[in-house]
């Protein structure tokens, strides 16, 4: 089996990493950390004419989409129009994560439990809201805005002064619809479910670090690490949330006559009772969720990937994925990320890496001289492997130090909340 991976970060790194064990992989346009695992091919995931021709050309078997803006601007229905198998939603249903307003409006029709919300196309009934409600209020532009575009306002002041920018064009167009939400306490969690729009594998829970400072402190960002399993998920909320939230969101897609096919991706909040409520939806795996999630479930993915993109009959090899070790993964990334990543610098690596890790390439470059160089915002994901997570951590750690380029960011915490309830059992 031939499969090409679309991207080019962590998250399409893993992704070969995983396709790799079953399938001869490609990557387009990959990084120099998919170069080692298969044949990466110089295209851009937005030009479909180019992607779909190489499919045509290598004779690939199944297309794998890493990245939203893709799957939103619909590559699974140009490579479907062409008789190609791609795994990932069509346009139409990626809208669940392309616009939160048509999110908000499926998790309200299919009665998941979700923050009190809605959405206004017109400033001045947005800031009558916001003025009518309890403060502290998220405020969110509707459209794609790389991450960015959801703003915790602790007072009402700030939720107005939000909601003002993102109708004055803050955001573009994924502004001109804005979201006006309760703000929700608790733990975030994600959930990654593999579908075929009916049966659901959902896999190992995962916990994100999306700000960029120690303690989650400072601006938000893509995320700068991941792990799993979190202690937290247990069997008991993993199957209340596919019961309440997984399941009645796909059967409130094909009622609308949008089958979900790919990997549905909950972001949860998690109240201190053990309660999930849905924040958001992503079209997606999560980046750097993948980087734990895939080595930690020691899954073969290929067949079951190929099964759903190609509509035949599937059964997932079970419901609910257990890792079989714990993985973290701590994320590298340039001086100035997130506001403003300052780029070029020569990477040094150790040799060989620690033992039980595995380095995931993200923003690098090799130059003409064959010189390894951070070449986007978050550049390497180092992934550290454990009996549990406080192994894994300290490994995923100890992989980041022993990378070096200068005014080079990582947080020293990733995992601390499972850390800590290690420590107070
Ligand atoms: P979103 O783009 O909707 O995923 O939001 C990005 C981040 O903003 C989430 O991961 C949360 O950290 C935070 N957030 C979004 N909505 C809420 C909410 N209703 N209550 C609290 N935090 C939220
Ligand atoms: N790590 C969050 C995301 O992939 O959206």
């Amino acid at each position: 089996m031939k499969v090409l991976v679309v991207g080019g970060g962590g998250r399409e790194h893993v992704l070969c990493w995983a396709l790799s064990r079953s399938a001869a992989v490609f990557c387009a346009p990959g990084n120099p950390g998919t170069a080692e695992l298969g044949t990466n091919l110089p295209l851009g995931a937005s030009d479909h004419a180019a992607i779909v021709g190489a499919v045509r050309e290598h004779g690939i078997d199944l297309t794998v989409i890493g990245p939203e803006a893709p799957l939103a601007a619909g590559l699974v229905d140009d490579l479907a129009r062409a008789g190609f198998k791609a795994f990932g939603p069509t346009a139409d249903a990626a809208r669940i994560e392309a616009s939160k307003a048509y999110a908000k409006e499926v998790m309200f029709a299919a009665g998941v439990p979700a923050a009190r919300s809605e959405t206004f196309g017109d400033e001045a009934k947005a800031l009558d809201y916001i003025a009518s409600h309890a403060e502290p209020l998220v405020v969110k532009a509707s459209g794609l805005a790389a991450g960015k575009g959801a703003i915790v306002c602790p007072t009402r002041a700030e939720a107005a002064a939000a909601a003002r920018e993102m109708f004055g064009g803050k955001f573009g167009d994924a502004g001109s619809l804005v979201v006006v939400e309760e703000f929700l306490t608790g733990e975030e969690l994600s959930i990654l479910a593999v579908t075929d729009g009916e049966q659901v594998m959902l896999l190992p829970a995962s916990q994100d670090h999306k700000r960029i400072g120690e303690g989650d402190t400072g601006p938000n960002t893509g995320g700068m690490g991941a792990y799993t399993p979190v202690s937290i998920a247990d069997r008991a909320l993993l199957e209340r949330a596919d019961r309440e939230i997984i399941r009645p969101v796909l059967a409130e897609m094909a009622r609308r006559g949008v089958p979900y096919r790919g990997v549905l991706y909950a972001g949860l909040m998690v109240d201190a009772a053990g309660h999930a409520k849905a924040l958001e939806f992503n079209c997606r795996f999560g980046d750097p969720e993948a980087q734990v999630v895939l080595p930690a479930a020691d899954l073969d993915l290929t067949e079951d990937l190929w099964r759903i993109a190609a509509g035949e009959s599937w059964q997932p090899p079970v419901t609910y994925c257990e890792a079989t070790r714990a993985a973290v993964t701590t994320v590298l990334a340039t001086p100035g990320y997130p506001a403003s990543p300052v780029k070029g610098q020569e990477i040094r690596l150790a040799s060989p890496l620690p033992e039980h890790t595995i380095l995931f390439h993200a923003g690098t470059a090799l130059d003409d001289a064959g010189v390894l160089r951070a070449a986007g915002g978050r550049v390497l994901n180092a992934t550290g492997l454990g009996r549990d997570v406080v192994e894994a951590a300290e490994r995923s750690r100890a992989l980041a130090e022993s990378i070096t380029f200068e005014g080079r960011q990582y947080r020293r915490d990733i995992a601390w909340r499972e850390v800590a309830r290690a420590g107070a059992a």
